[in-house]
């Protein structure tokens, strides 16, 4: 009896890590999304993983006490904000195994997507932010602490306390849309 009822436990737990949705990253968006795709490739958090080498940034760098002739990239204080999923199911581990993951991707603002992917496709037009939400999408325009994981966060070296520009308002910050991807120009947002 249990050994039954520990097997049971067991699974329950199996399940409910199964149920945990999971980094699939920014080229399996880009099938359904692609001027949001080719928009954000553009952009500073696409690229933001290389700030973490030797020799960029170096006066910013300098400014925060780091050192500009470092390698940080694979620094545990610094990866998590310059990647996607940092040590999650299906994000980013190293720039060897996970390369397509390093830099601020879709999923670092909208959730880890194996699940709402597959009702956006489901449902294409029809489904509801509620629904979206069980399965783990977020929405920045929302709620602030999706961008505060990252900016204004005590963690970073690059806090309004170091400087004025680095100063994180929230309502602001969402009107770069260069930053990210600029607003569907019709209703739709889905192109293939
Ligand atoms: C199979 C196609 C498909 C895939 C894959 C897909 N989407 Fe979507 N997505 C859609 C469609 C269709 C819509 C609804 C139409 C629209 O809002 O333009 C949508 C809507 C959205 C919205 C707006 C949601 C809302 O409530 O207004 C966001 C944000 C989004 N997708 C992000 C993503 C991200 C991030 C990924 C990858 C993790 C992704 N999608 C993968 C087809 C897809
Ligand atoms: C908690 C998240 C977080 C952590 C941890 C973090 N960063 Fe960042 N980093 C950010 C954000 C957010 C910005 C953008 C700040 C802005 O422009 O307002 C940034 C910007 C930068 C920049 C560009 C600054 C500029 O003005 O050009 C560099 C370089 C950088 N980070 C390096 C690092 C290094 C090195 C570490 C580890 C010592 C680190 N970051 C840790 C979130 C983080
Ligand atoms: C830095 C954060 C950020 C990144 C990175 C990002 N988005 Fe968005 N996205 C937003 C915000 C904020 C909105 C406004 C609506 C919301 O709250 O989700 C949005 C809206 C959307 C929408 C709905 C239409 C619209 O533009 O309002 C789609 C579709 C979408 N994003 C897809 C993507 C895809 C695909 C990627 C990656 C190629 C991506 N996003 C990367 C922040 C981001
Ligand atoms: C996973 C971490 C992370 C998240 C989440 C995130 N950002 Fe960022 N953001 C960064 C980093 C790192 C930079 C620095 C980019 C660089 O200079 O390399 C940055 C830079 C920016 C910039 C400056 C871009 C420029 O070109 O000057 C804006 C604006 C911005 N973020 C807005 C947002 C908004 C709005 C949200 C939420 C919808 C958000 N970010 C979510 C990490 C993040």
């Amino acid at each position: 009896m249990q050994v039954l009822s520990m097997a049971f436990f067991l699974m329950m737990i199996v399940q409910a890590v199964e149920a945990k949705p999971k980094y699939i990253g920014a080229a399996k968006c880009a099938s359904c999304h692609k001027s949001n795709y080719l928009a954000w490739k553009t952009s500073s958090h696409a690229k933001t993983f290389k700030v973490l080498k030797p020799g960029k940034r170096k006066k910013a760098k300098r400014l925060a006490g780091l050192d500009p002739d470092k390698d940080y990239t694979a620094d545990k204080k610094c990866v998590k904000c310059h990647v996607t999923g940092y040590r999650k199911k299906g994000g980013f581990k190293d720039i060897k195994s996970t390369p397509q993951m390093a830099g601020v991707s879709c999923e670092s603002c909208h959730g880890p997507g194996s699940k709402y992917a597959v009702l956006h496709d489901e449902k294409m037009y029809g489904f509801e932010k509620r629904e979206a939400t069980d399965l783990g999408q977020l929405y920045g325009a929302d709620d602030e602490t999706v961008c505060l994981q990252c900016h204004a966060n005590k963690e970073s070296p690059f806090h309004e306390k170091l400087d004025k520009k680095y100063k994180f308002d929230w309502k602001e910050k969402l009107k770069v849309r260069k930053a990210y991807h600029p607003k569907p120009r019709g209703k739709s947002s889905f192109s293939f």
